[in-house]
Formats: structure tokens, C-alpha cells, sequence
């Protein structure tokens, strides 16, 4: 799927943007704080109704306006879907072909978008919670069972860590959540550990284009207890070592809301043993890895690499640049370009965007 043309209203620090985008390679060049994250932000927020910048719709709407739109013409295969997001301070509501989109998961199948963002570079070195949203948020998208389950397994959560704040606990009601907690928890880890395992089908690939060394590389995952036919018992077992501690602490400290994964190259953790620039690497692997993970060529995702290019050197950027035009759309903001064979999106200070091809 491509983004074929983008209307932006009251968005950011723009008041109207008119956009014919290419179906291919699009690079958004301009100083800071142009205006290039802002464009790649409005195509983002299509496919989550969310910002990867920002909880806050305000935000997203340019100072002293009530409202903004994001307009957009997404293509896939001979059909074409206009989709439309408006914002306002309370309230966003987008609409496809002019029927109102109701669930977030409906979202997902029309606009798929990818997004690379700078903070990423530190993935490995930032909390695990980073790392489990990658996780939850591709699963999600994959699998609306996913999705489902890991909703329940919330709502468990919150009454578990309830009955702990209660003064007088009620361990029988304990009881039937925990089990109940361990029972989709099961569920969970194997959705995870099945996806982590076709991410490391694909990810020694991407890592080795990018770095132009055989190169291997994988994601350990550790789940709290091993997914296997002992689950439940070693489940239970662990939550009731756990539990004096949480009773005391009034928290669920053991479960899948606490599991994390390491990145390997060569065998080594590269949170602990990779330089800046390895690290950047392995996260655009992991980041680019669902893509190839989606049969459906014309179902494949667009890709976002929002000032991706810093801190690596030429040989790398190049690399990473031929490696791109295997992807269908790809949007790369930077402050500076020399590639060939794009649009060229030149954004200034005054909004004003000039495309050129090189
Ligand atoms: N709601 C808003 N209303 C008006 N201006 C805004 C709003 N939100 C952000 N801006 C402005 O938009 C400008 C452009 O931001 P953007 O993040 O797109 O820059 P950029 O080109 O990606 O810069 P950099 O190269 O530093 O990443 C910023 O100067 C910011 O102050
Ligand atoms: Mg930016």
C-alpha cells in the first residue's frame, strides 16, 4: 500500500499542506524543526489513531485552532481508500471512504504504517516496557485475538493488584484471578514466542544487508515461565513465591507485564557490547522486520524512518538507502541528502515544500 496524495490542515506548524507523495522512495530534507517529522507523524497517526510523539491530541492541532485534519489517499493494488482524520481537542474521529471507523483494529487493515523514530536508536538500552510495546503493538496488528487476549490479561491485572491494596485481603478471590491470569498468560507467551521466532527467520538478513557482513542476529526472548507442558504448575508455583512480597508491596510483581528481550549480534548482547551506530542497526532490523513478515505484497506496510541516518557513516547509510528500495513507500526525513533516484521533499521554514527528483 502507498500513500498517494496527503492533505494536512491546522496540523502542527502547518496551516494547509498539499502533498503528492511518490509511490516509492520519498526523502523529506529540511533544518531543524521545519517541519519533517511533522509530515511523517500525520501518516503515522493514520494507522493508530495515535501519535508515536505524543499522547496529547492538542498537540497535534497548530496553536490557537480548534481543529485539524489529516486527509489521505492510501492505494492498494486498483483500489484506492480516502481517509480522513479529524481532530479536535476532545475528540478524534476518522472516517474511510466516508464511514466512520470505530475500532482501532479496523484502522490497522486500511493504513499500516512502520515508523522508525530517533529515541528508537536506544531501544536496547531504554526500559522493557519499549521493548514489549514493539512486541504488543505488531502482535496486535497482527492478530486481533492478540489483541483481545492481552486486553483480559490487563483488566486481570488491574483487579489482582486492587485485591492486593485491600486491607483485609480476600484469598480466595485471589486465587480465581491469578488463575485466570495464568490460564491467558499461556496464551500470551506463545503468541510472543512464535512471533519473536519468524522475526528471527528474517532478522540475520536485514542485519546483514545493512551492515555488508554475514552477521548474525536474534531476539532471546524471556518469558516469565517457559511455555510448555509444565505451564501452569511452574506458573502457579511462581506466583506463589511471589506472593508475601506482593502482598506486601500491593503490586503483581511476576508476570507477562514484566518480560523483556535481549537483541544479539554474534552471539553477544548489544546492549551491553554494541557501539552506538550496532545498536541503531539492530533496532532498524528489529523495526523493519515485520514487513517481510506480511505475505501480501500489496498488503505490506509503509515504511517511516524519521532521521534515521545520524550517526552512521556513508558506507552505512548507502547500504541502508539500497536496502530501502526493496520496500514498497518509504518516508526518510534528514537534515541532508545526496541519494539518487527520489523525491526530494525540500521543506523551509514558511511551510513551503518544493519536490524535485534526483
Ligand atoms: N501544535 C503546534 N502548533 C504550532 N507549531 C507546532 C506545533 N507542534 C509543533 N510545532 C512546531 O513544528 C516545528 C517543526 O517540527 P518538526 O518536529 O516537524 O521538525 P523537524 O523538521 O522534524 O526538525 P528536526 O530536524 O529537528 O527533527 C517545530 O518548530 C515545532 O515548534
Ligand atoms: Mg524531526
Amino acid at each position: 500500500m502507498f500513500v498517494q496524495k496527503l492533505i494536512l490542515r491546522n496540523f502542527r506548524n502547518y496551516d494547509y499542506l498539499d502533498l503528492e507523495l511518490d509511490p516509492k522512495l520519498n526523502i523529506i530534507v529540511g533544518d531543524n524543526g521545519a517541519g519533517k517529522t511533522n509530515i511523517v507523524e500525520a501518516i503515522q497517526f493514520l494507522s493508530l489513531a495515535r501519535s508515536f510523539r505524543t499522547q496529547e491530541t492538542t498537540d497535534l492541532i497548530k496553536e490557537k485552532r480548534q481543529f485539524a485534519t489529516i486527509e489521505a489517499r492510501v492505494v492498494e493494488s486498483t483500489t484506492h481508500k480516502d481517509i480522513v482524520a479529524i481532530l479536535t481537542p476532545t475528540s478524534k474521529k476518522i472516517s474511510c471512504n466516508n464511514k466512520q471507523i470505530k475500532r482501532i483494529s479496523e484502522l490497522a487493515e486500511l493504513v499500516n504504517v512502520i515508523v522508525f523514530e530517533p529515541k528508537d536508536a536506544l531501544m536496547f538500552s531504554d526500559s522493557p516496557l519499549v521493548r514489549r510495546n514493539f512486541l504488543d503493538v505488531n502482535l496486535s496488528k497482527k492478530s486481533s485475538i492478540y489483541l483481545s487476549k492481552l486486553m483480559i490479561y490487563e483488566r486481570l491485572l488491574k483487579e489482582r493488584n486492587k485485591i492486593l491494596k485491600l486491607e483485609k485481603i480476600d484469598m480466595v478471590q485471589l486465587d480465581v484471578v491469578t488463575k485466570r491470569i495464568i490460564e491467558v498468560s499461556e496464551d500470551i507467551i506463545r503468541y510472543r514466542s512464535l512471533y519473536i521466532s519468524e522475526i528471527n527467520r528474517v532478522l540475520s538478513k536485514i542485519v546483514s544487508q545493512i551492515k555488508g557482513d554475514e552477521e548474525k542476529a536474534s531476539i532471546e526472548y524471556h518469558p516469565f515461565v517457559k511455555c510448555d507442558e509444565h505451564f501452569v504448575e511452574n506458573a502457579t508455583r511462581a506466583y506463589e513465591r511471589a506472593l508475601e512480597g506482593d502482598i506486601k508491596r500491593k503490586i503483581t510483581s511476576v508476570g507477562i507485564h514484566r518480560e523483556d528481550y535481549t537483541m544479539m549480534l554474534s552471539g553477544k548482547d548489544v546492549s551491553a557490547f554494541g557501539s552506538q551506530g550496532e545498536n541503531r542497526i539492530a533496532v532498524i532490523a528489529l523495526k523493519l522486520a515485520p514487513y517481510f513478515l506480511i505475505e501480501e505484497k500489496e498488503k505490506r506496510p509503509i515504511v517511516v524512518l524519521d532521521d534515521v541516518m545520524s550517526e552512521l557513516d556513508n558506507e552505512h547509510k548507502n547500504r541502508l538507502i539500497a536496502f530501502v528500495r526493496k520496500f514498497e513507500q518509504v518516508f526518510i526525513t534528514s537534515t541532508s541528502t545526496n541519494v539518487k533516484n527520489a523525491s526530494i521533499y525540500e521543506v523551509d521554514k514558511n511551510q513551503k515544500i518544493t519536490r524535485r527528483n534526483s
